[in-house]
């Protein structure tokens, strides 16, 4: 296990950015053999990025509007992870897919959070669509992010009883407190080399 050498960190995020802020502060707290050292975005308004530069982390924002096409846009963005020298890239609430160019060069070194328990309730509406479905349970996936949509290998999930007087909004909280947990320690476990791949199985190593 390589311990000496920090992972360089690049977070991807599109909007509130609450889970950035939970791995910010996990970082300070508790340490990690790694360090966010790039707050990436799509979106120039997101509140990542007011987040990101209040803990001194650069950012750097690029809209797929001004590109011709998403390949080009992709190559952009690996270009500043190649500036970044970047290791590891964390999806925190990215909205767009992550281009085949970029997962070719990460393979198994970019992992995203989804509010449900995939392979249920895939896509951008998780919660609600899990809520709707009227799932007494459900939770949280971190798991590996592969071509498809959230389909990679799972590195931790958890459960969230759907109490029957919950709110859509009282869900939500409950979700994401799960969230904040569990995805600084996804976060890690990649950062100490712990993670192994097998197929679709992802073994979690001892410390
Ligand atoms: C989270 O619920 C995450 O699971 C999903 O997008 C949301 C992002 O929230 N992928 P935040 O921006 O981290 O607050």
């Amino acid at each position: 296990m390589n311990r000496v050498v920090k992972k360089r960190i690049a977070v991807f995020a599109s909007g509130f950015g609450s889970n950035l802020q939970a791995m910010i502060d996990y970082q300070k707290n508790n340490g990690l053999n790694g360090e966010i050292v790039l707050v990436f975005s799509n979106n120039k308004d997101a509140l990542a990025l007011k987040r990101a530069e209040r803990h001194g982390i650069k950012t750097a924002v690029l809209s797929p509007s001004g590109y011709e096409d998403r390949k080009t846009y992709n190559l952009e963005i690996l270009k500043i992870l190649d500036e970044e020298r970047i290791d590891v890239v964390v999806l925190a609430g990215y909205m767009l897919l992550v281009g085949e160019e970029i997962i070719d060069r990460y393979r198994y070194r970019i992992i995203n959070i989804h509010p449900a328990l995939l392979p249920s309730f895939k896509g951008t509406h998780g919660i609600k669509d899990a809520f709707d479905y009227g799932v007494k349970i459900t939770g949280v996936t971190v798991h590996f992010v592969d071509e498809g949509l959230d389909s990679g290998p799972i590195i931790i999930q958890e459960h969230v009883i759907v109490d029957q007087g919950y709110s859509l909004e009282k869900l939500e909280e409950e979700i994401h407190k799960v969230e904040h947990r569990i995805f600084p320690l996804a976060v890690k476990y990649i950062c100490e080399d712990r993670l192994k791949v097998i197929g679709r199985k992802v073994i979690i190593l001892d410390e």
